[in-house]
């Protein structure tokens, strides 16, 4: 597994404060911000040769993780409904599944204040992905959305993953070798969104996932978003983002409401007020096309997770809000 391209012990990271409540916070803050601690990353400091720095099994499991993989779960339920095979584009994959006793989930503990409340939960609207979550291994392990996509797959069903770490799409590439089912991309998110759509089952779900460690990634997602939905509208495209501060995510859905992108939801938790933009605070899933009582659903389960992983925090709720008509 991917975390064991990290068995060595990592130097002591020389992080200053914000940049730890950065990468505690599940995302990263700005371009020079990296989420993995100095001692994880390439020797040039910055950007490794593909740009990535950012590598989820710090954050693999943390509360804004649960809720997207808890939405992703009810949306490949719906298209299991239909007898018809369906595609999954996963632009952002990163490795599948995540060790939980690695050095890097151990470092930032953030799977603790996510999974880590939520698994034991065996009934009521998260108890299909709780499941999911137990079945895969937990709690030595915890299933990225590779791992969730696939378990819900039928034989007549697909997935394409796509992971520009090299490290992390080597990884990724070892564990569905010989899967006949799954192809798996070390090419770009973005170019591939154009590359792979629309699917030649012409059904399936677009799964939309960047680290925002670059700036102008809300832009990117609603331009993709926007072009997605022109050329592949029979298609379900879920985006997933942050929420620091209120700003960035209000504009995001401006501008898919100017660019008249149809039918658009956004599915959000709040884990406290979205007030310290050094914090990850919440996160959203935008969802394009969303099956028939989807928004029902999303409310549903992220309502049950609020009581869960905000615990009583001012301002946290959950909140399904249609962004662009039908
Ligand atoms: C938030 S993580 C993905 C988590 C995964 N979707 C899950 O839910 O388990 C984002 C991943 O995207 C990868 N990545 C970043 N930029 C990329 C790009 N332009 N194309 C493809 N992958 C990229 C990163 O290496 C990282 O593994």
């Amino acid at each position: 597994m991917g975390a064991a391209a990290y068995a060595a012990k990592p130097r002591k990271p020389e992080v200053s404060a914000r940049r730890m409540r950065a990468a505690r916070s599940g995302h990263a803050i700005g371009p020079s911000y990296s989420l993995a601690p100095r001692g994880l990353r390439r020797p040039s400091g910055g950007a490794t040769r593909c740009g990535v720095n950012y590598r989820h099994a710090f954050h693999a499991g943390n509360a804004c993780d649960v809720a997207k993989h808890a939405l992703l779960v009810a949306l490949l339920q719906a298209l299991t409904a239909k007898q018809k095979p369906f595609r999954v584009l996963d632009t952002h994959a990163g490795i599948g599944t995540y060790v939980l006793s690695s050095s890097e989930a151990e470092r930032t503990g953030e799977w603790r204040a996510g999974i880590g409340l939520v698994a034991d939960v065996t009934e009521g609207p998260l108890a299909d992905y709780t499941a999911q979550v137990r079945a895969a291994g937990f709690p030595d392990l915890y299933p990225g959305s590779p791992e969730l996509i696939r378990a819900l797959l039928r034989p007549q069903d697909q997935l394409t993953l796509c992971e520009l770490h090299p490290e992390d799409h080597a990884t990724l590439r070892a564990r569905y070798r010989g899967d006949r089912q799954v192809a798996v991309h070390g090419r770009d998110a973005w170019e591939a969104l154009e590359a792979l759509t629309p699917f030649p089952e012409r059904r399936g779900l677009v799964l939309i996932d960047p680290p925002f460690e670059q700036p102008g990634e809300f832009e990117r997602c609603a331009a993709a978003l926007a072009r997605l939905r022109h050329r592949f509208r029979a298609g379900i495209v879920a985006v997933w983002y942050p929420i620091k501060h209120r700003a960035p995510p209000r504009a995001f859905h401006t501008a898919l409401q100017d660019a008249q992108v149809p039918d658009c939801i956004a599915a959000e938790l709040l884990l406290r007020e979205p007030t310290d933009p050094t914090r990850l605070n919440g996160c959203g899933l935008l969802v394009a096309n969303a099956p028939f009582g989807f928004a029902e659903q999303a409310q549903a389960i992220l309502g049950a997770l609020v009581p869960l992983l905000a615990r009583g925090e001012a301002g946290a709720g959950a909140l399904v809000t249609r962004i662009t008509p039908e």
